[in-house]
């Protein structure tokens, strides 16, 4: 019984450490972005040229400006439809970093914006670059990924929210072990 228990305890312990970082994101979900329709138009409109970055990323003041600036959004026109545009928006807003609590990485890149900055890229605030310095710029740059805003190249599960270390898969490079 004894060895039994013990076994139990070890088991349980390395399973924990295991598996503590995608917990962390399972217990951030309820927290994350909303299942709505909205949502839906958002992953669709705001989805076809890139990753729908969560909104949780940034702030409300980067959102509203990047709305605003749609004609001319990374040299791309992603311009959107009347009532598109005031769904996306709403969606938005109601679920950035400063509109509710947003918990692990993800909330810590906004917190981290200083308040006089409205920045439009993710890539761009002071955490992400932290977080992201140490990758080869090479790996970046490399026709597999092109462009560090191409998330989910690396973080294989980017879509459902979780960017854990442990589902971090870098093209020609492999995991990421730090
Ligand atoms: C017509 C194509 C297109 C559409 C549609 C589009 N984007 Fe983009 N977006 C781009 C390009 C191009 C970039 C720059 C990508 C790069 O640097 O590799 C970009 C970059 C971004 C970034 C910055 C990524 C980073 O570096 O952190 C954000 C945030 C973003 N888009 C949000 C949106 C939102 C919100 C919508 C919907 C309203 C949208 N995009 C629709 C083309 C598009
Ligand atoms: C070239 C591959 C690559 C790309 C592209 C990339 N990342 Fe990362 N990301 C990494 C690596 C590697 C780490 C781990 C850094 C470390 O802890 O040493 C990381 C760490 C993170 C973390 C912290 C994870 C944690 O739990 O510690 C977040 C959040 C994150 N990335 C978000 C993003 C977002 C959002 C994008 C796109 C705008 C992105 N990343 C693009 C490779 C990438």
């Amino acid at each position: 019984m004894k060895t039994f228990i013990f076994t139990l305890t070890t088991a349980l312990i390395a399973g924990s450490i295991l598996y503590a970082d995608d917990e962390r994101y399972e217990r951030a979900k309820p927290y994350m972005s909303e299942n709505s329709k909205a949502a839906t138009l958002y992953k669709t409109e705001c989805g076809a040229c890139h990753m729908a970055y969560q909104p949780e990323f940034l702030p409300k003041r980067s959102w509203k400006k990047m709305m605003q600036t749609l004609e001319n959004h990374f040299k791309t026109d992603a311009t959107l439809e009347k009532e598109e545009y005031a769904a996306i928006e709403a969606y938005l807003l109601r679920n950035a970093s400063d509109a509710k609590p947003v918990f692990g990485d993800i909330g810590k890149i906004g917190r981290k914006i200083p308040a006089e900055q409205t920045p439009l890229r993710i890539s761009e605030t002071p955490y992400f670059k932290k977080e992201h310095r140490e990758i080869p710029k090479r790996l970046i740059l490399q026709k597999e990924v092109k462009s560090i805003a191409n998330c989910a190249t690396c973080h294989t599960k980017a879509e459902q929210g979780n960017y854990s270390e442990h589902t971090i898969f870098i093209p020609n490079y492999g995991k990421w072990d730090d």
